[in-house]
């Protein structure tokens, strides 16, 4: 630990206050899911209203007295600010209420330490905690500094400071080295990935829509879905196979939160990655959830952040169970185009609805294309046979492959471009089912 700290406990008192400068309040409700989330028992919920905060101590004083002495009462060994505290107002709290002082920044950066699963997860957590923990060193100090002058305390203080900042920047150093050879090592997967030309779908949303259990139902994964905010922390990639389009990969990522802290969402660059580079964003949404609307909007202002604003995307209304009289269903634009599909992880109500709407979606440039592939090209055929798209294969006597493969016109073309490859005429295209010399291959639809 670099400051003094009184002891933190798992009681806590919550503190949500209505600032009338701000019009985009925080909800009282995420913030007590929050605090359980992150392991705290919130035992009392302050609240108040103020047109702004209070520069040294965010409350005013008879609030702060109010609060202090619900703390005392309860026992509480910790106060959760369902706002942003500057680090001098947490610390003057801190002296204040003579607790540990958090804010919702504070608390999410604690869930995220608690729930990151992979080496990658857990480097780009700590590089976020020692970001934020270096800004509020040197602002907390220079903030006293200025107040009380230095005195007692700028000798040893700074020196203490100087060594504090050194040690964090040279952690700072070491994960940012570790998270480039672990993003090198990803960045090979997805070469490898683009070169079976395989889609990349991306689950997104707010935290707790329901991604991960949508991905263990899509993907057969029987992973961990949790009443908990932020149970996915670490990307997870699995194989898909879709109706009319063939395999993809389903990537479930980080939920995302209102107002995710900037240096975050910085930090989880490398994990939303596989959000940028997909193909297709699925965004799930809780219809059931009371925020739904201010949610999408968060995800989609989360989403223009990392660049990913001009991806195709689908929306998944998840949760029906929990809406009266909304049955599973697929929403289209006026070209016929799947725009929304309603449907619950948990019930499965929907599922094949949803499987159509993404094998339609990833497939809609596709064409039926009749390939003569050499005996040299095995490979390549090997690659197009375990996306699923092949449909049927025959091969002649002198082993060439003659296929009838779902591809995109670009790819076809750059298929018959290759040595000894064409596109071929209608006589050879078979129907049902033909045996191959190793393979035999159904027609699936
Ligand atoms: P984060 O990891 O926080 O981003 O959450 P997530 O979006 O991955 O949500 P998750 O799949 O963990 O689900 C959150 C909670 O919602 C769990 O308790 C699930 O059981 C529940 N849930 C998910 N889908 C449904 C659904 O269709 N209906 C109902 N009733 N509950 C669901």
């Amino acid at each position: 630990m670099f400051f003094e700290r009184p002891d933190s406990g798992e009681t806590c008192v919550l503190v949500h206050i209505d600032i009338a400068a701000n019009s985009d309040q925080e909800d009282l409700a995420e913030f007590e899911e929050l605090a359980i989330s992150a392991g705290a028992d919130p035992v009392a919920v302050v609240t108040g209203s103020r047109d702004k905060p209070e520069s040294a101590t965010f409350l005013g004083a008879g609030k702060l007295e109010e609060l202090a002495e619900i703390r005392q009462s309860h026992d509480a060994g910790l106060v959760l600010f369902n706002h942003s505290l500057s680090p001098s107002q947490e610390r003057n709290l801190e002296r204040r209420l003579r607790c540990r002082v958090l804010d919702r920044t504070g608390l999410i950066l604690d869930i995220f330490a608690q729930r990151a699963q992979s080496h990658e997860g857990k480097l780009q957590v700590e590089l976020a905690q020692l970001r934020h923990l270096s800004s509020r060193l040197k602002r907390g100090w220079s903030h006293l500094d200025r107040q009380k002058g230095g005195i007692g305390l700028r000798g040893a203080g700074e020196k203490q400071i100087e060594l504090d900042q050194r040690m964090i920047g040279q952690r700072i150093k070491s994960i940012r080295k570790s998270l480039a050879r672990v993003h090198g090592r990803r960045e090979l997967g997805r070469g490898a990935r683009r070169r079976a030309d395989l889609a990349t779908i991306s689950l997104v949303g707010y935290t707790n829509a329901g991604k991960t259990s949508l991905f263990n139902l899509l993907t057969g994964a029987g992973g961990y879905a949790a009443d908990q905010l932020f149970a996915t922390l670490d990307p997870r990639l699995r194989r898909v196979t879709l109706p009319a389009y063939g395999a993809a990969i389903l990537a479930d990522t980080v939920g995302f939160i209102s107002h995710l802290p900037h240096q975050l969402v910085e930090a989880f660059k490398a994990t939303l990655e596989e959000t940028v580079e997909a193909q297709l964003l699925v965004h799930v949404i809780d219809a059931a959830g009371a925020r739904r609307e201010e949610h999408i909007g968060q995800v989609h202002e989360v989403l223009a952040e990392i660049g990913a604003a001009d991806i195709p995307r689908l929306q998944v209304c998840n949760k029906i169970d929990l809406c009266a009289e909304v049955e599973p269903r697929i929403d289209r634009d006026r070209e016929g185009r799947p725009v929304r599909v309603w449907m619950s992880a948990l019930t499965g109500a929907g599922e094949e609805e949803l499987r159509r709407a993404l094998g339609e979606l990833l497939g809609k440039d596709m064409r039926q294309q009749a390939l003569f592939l050499p005996p040299a090209q095995a490979g390549l055929r090997s690659r197009l046979l375990a996306r699923g798209c092949i449909d049927s294969e025959h091969v002649d006597e002198s082993g060439n492959f003659h296929l009838l493969a779902r591809l995109a016109p670009d790819e076809a073309r750059r298929i018959a471009a290759l040595e000894g490859c064409r596109i071929e005429h209608s006589e050879y295209r078979p129907e049902g089912t033909v045996s191959g010399r190793q393979n035999s291959v159904k027609f699936r639809f």
